[in-house]
């Protein structure tokens, strides 16, 4: 079994918070292995928790509208939620969730090891980078450890504000040639030699 199927299995079986009573499944996330970019968004929803997969509703569609944007599928990337259960009534999540699930988001981020992460949403920027605000640093590669943070505003808020689906696409078109810049120095903060830089705020 591979280490990221082991973790899911451990992830089914938490009771770390009270949402693990009143979750139908759990969502641990979905994916390759191998990805060089995860994508992480808030919580599960109504559907997600139903089938156990993460972005399965409407805004789901719009991820794999934007996925397809840039040529990839959901088997090109991983994707992965902040917190792995679904908060009664999609209430957002409380602080001890977050804290509760936080073991297993970043044992998922260890084992992947992308070198991208997208953040889809407040929480999960805030998860990366705290006191940012999304409307300032959303499309702005930033260096954060050993990775390089991507901050994306949530496809939900397209679905409730119409004017901000163009900026997530905008943003999402920036992905392959930050990808293929970090592929071409493996070393992001090098300078010299032939390497692409990457202007990161
Ligand atoms: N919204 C999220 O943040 N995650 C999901 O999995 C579905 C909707």
């Amino acid at each position: 079994m591979s280490a990221l199927s082991d973790l899911c299995r451990q992830v089914a079986a938490c009771h770390a918070c009270d949402l693990s009573h009143q979750r139908t499944q759990v969502v641990p996330g979905e994916g390759t292995e191998r990805a060089d970019i995860i994508f992480i968004g808030e919580a599960p929803g109504y559907n997600e928790d139903r089938l156990g997969r993460p972005f399965v509703g409407a805004a789901g569609s719009f991820l794999d509208e934007l996925l397809s944007s840039i040529g990839l599928t959901r088997k090109d990337v991983y994707i992965a939620n902040v917190i792995k259960c679904r908060p009664p009534g999609n209430r957002d999540p409380l602080p001890g969730e977050i804290v509760a699930c936080k073991p297993w988001l970043d044992r998922q981020i260890e084992i992947i090891e992308p070198k991208i992460i997208v953040t889809l949403g407040r929480f999960s920027l805030s998860r990366f980078l705290p006191n940012e605000s999304i409307s300032k640093v959303h499309g702005k590669p930033r260096q954060v450890g050993e990775v390089v943070c991507f901050p994306m505003y949530h496809p939900a808020a397209a679905l409730h504000q119409g004017s901000l689906r163009s900026i997530i696409e905008a943003d999402i078109r920036r992905l392959p040639e930050i990808l293929g810049t970090l592929k071409s120095t493996d070393e992001p903060n090098v300078t010299g030699g032939d390497a692409q830089q990457l202007t990161l705020f």
